[in-house]
């Protein structure tokens, strides 16, 4: 099984491209299909999420080819089957955009019930709300869930929880339905903008993303296009915060910073120095961290992708630091791990409460999902001596050669297979 074996130690001194949109890339695909035109889509990251959705689309009969590593070629008009029920596709939460993609076009489908990352209760009652509301059928049968209608009929939808899968999958069907149809308290992450305006290039009439209420008027039919997906605000900050740690100097390019303020703004409160330019952000962190609080919480607040991150840095800053975790219930399971490397921290419910230790000390942790496992690698970047992160599978899943981006900015890092290659590790480094 492949492991991360880190020699932390080491300031991140450089700049590193940052890659398209995990998040953004997932519902974009899912939503080609609703043409039976082609549509070309660039800036997809090559990670394992991607590759899975992809996977699945195949096996229904999209066409999906690959032009170089992070453009794709996207044809629907043969789609066989309306049945979604790809052993993978359990293990990634954007398995269900497909639901909703299909509902739009085809007015049914049928999808394994969604997995992802294990964070908390991922309930999916805001889906459901949304494609009833606007004339579907919804039931769950056999593991997946299922749904059909007559015709789809535009409506008011109140969310009741901001939610960014529910926004996305009711967008697509609503982009597809009969009138106009208005989600209100909808999410407003760049990536359910990113949807709206891949949609709206296909011929769609969505009005208000980005903002809590969004417009949508049913059109019949989309057509073909060309799209680029954003940069990745996730990647970005988990690059910004592994600066912060090793006090770094590191600029991520390719980003676009007015998505990226929540994470800056952190970084300044706890002593770091931001340079923006148009497209890139260098982070500087050449004093001792300070302590801060900080709660998760819907953009444009601070996102609950980067808890774990900013965690394994106010570990490290002097004085006392809370971070509430508003999103997800059960986000703080990598805690233990970093009390393994030295942090010290105490989890009260939704709260984690810090207090700063001078350094962290290497050892042997596993990641417990994918961002987690990101900040854990972190820890180990700043941590003295060796750090062994295991099951990055779950890295892997929404980072593209993470490992390869941080060895070009200094790391020490490297992908092992077996005790022996970690012993190999440990000997080349000394
Ligand atoms: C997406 C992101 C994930 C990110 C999260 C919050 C993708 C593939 N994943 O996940 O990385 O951490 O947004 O920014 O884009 N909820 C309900 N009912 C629902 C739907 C959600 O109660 O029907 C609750 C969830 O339990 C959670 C909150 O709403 O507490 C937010 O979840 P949501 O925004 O839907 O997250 P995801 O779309 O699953």
């Amino acid at each position: 099984m492949e492991q991360y074996a880190i020699k932390g130690g080491n300031p991140l001194v450089g700049e590193v491209e940052i890659g398209g949109a995990k998040n953004a890339a997932l519902p974009i695909l899912a939503a080609s299909v609703m043409t039976d035109e082609t549509v070309y889509i660039d800036n997809i990251p090559d990670v394992r999420d991607t590759k899975v959705l992809t996977k699945a689309m195949q096996n229904i009969g999209v066409m999906v080819k690959h032009d170089g590593r992070h453009r794709v070629v996207i044809n629907a008009s043969q789609i066989h089957d309306l049945v979604v029920e790809d052993d993978y596709i359990k293990k990634i939460r954007a398995s269900y955009y497909l639901l909703g993609a299909l509902l739009g076009k085809y007015k049914r489908a049928e999808v394994a019930l969604p997995g992802g990352c294990d964070i908390g209760c991922r309930a999916i009652d805001q889906h459901i709300k949304g494609f009833k509301a606007l004339g579907a059928e919804v039931w769950i049968e056999h593991g997946l869930i299922k749904t059909k209608a007559e015709r789809l009929v535009g409506c008011n939808i109140y969310m009741d929880v901001v939610s960014v899968g529910a926004t996305i999958n009711v967008m697509m069907a609503a982009s597809m339905a009969e009138g106009q149809t208005t989600i209100e308290n909808a999410a407003k992450e760049p990536h359910v903008v990113d949807l709206a305006n891949f949609l709206n290039s296909m011929g769609a009439n969505i009005k208000g993303a980005g903002t809590d209420v969004i417009r949508i008027k049913g059109v019949k039919k989309f057509h073909g296009t060309e799209y680029t997906i954003i940069p990745d605000q996730i990647e970005a900050g988990t690059f910004m915060f592994a600066a912060a740690v090793t006090k770094g100097d590191v600029t991520v390019k390719n980003v676009i910073p007015k998505h990226l303020e929540s994470i800056s703004s952190k970084l300044l409160e706890i002593g770091c120095e931001i340079e923006e330019a148009d497209d890139c952000l260098r982070v500087v962190s050449s004093k001792p961290l300070n302590h801060t609080h900080v709660k998760t919480l819907p953009y444009p607040g601070f996102p609950t992708d980067m808890q774990p991150q900013i965690t394994v840095a106010l570990a490290l800053a002097g004085g006392t630091s809370i971070v509430t975790e508003s999103i997800f219930e059960n986000r703080f399971k990598y805690v233990d791990e970093l009390t393994r490397m030295g942090a010290n921290i105490k989890v009260e419910g939704n709260t984690a409460i810090i207090n700063g230790v001078p350094r962290y000390t290497g050892a042997s942790v596993s990641s417990p999902d994918l961002r987690a496992g990101a900040a854990l690698v972190l820890a180990g970047l700043a941590a003295e001596g060796i750090t062994v992160v295991d099951d990055i599978h779950y890295i892997e899943r929404g980072y593209e050669d993470f490992h390869l981006k941080l060895q070009s900015l200094g790391a020490q890092i490297e992908i092992v297979n077996s005790e022996r290659e970690l012993q190999k590790f440990k000997l080349k480094i000394g």
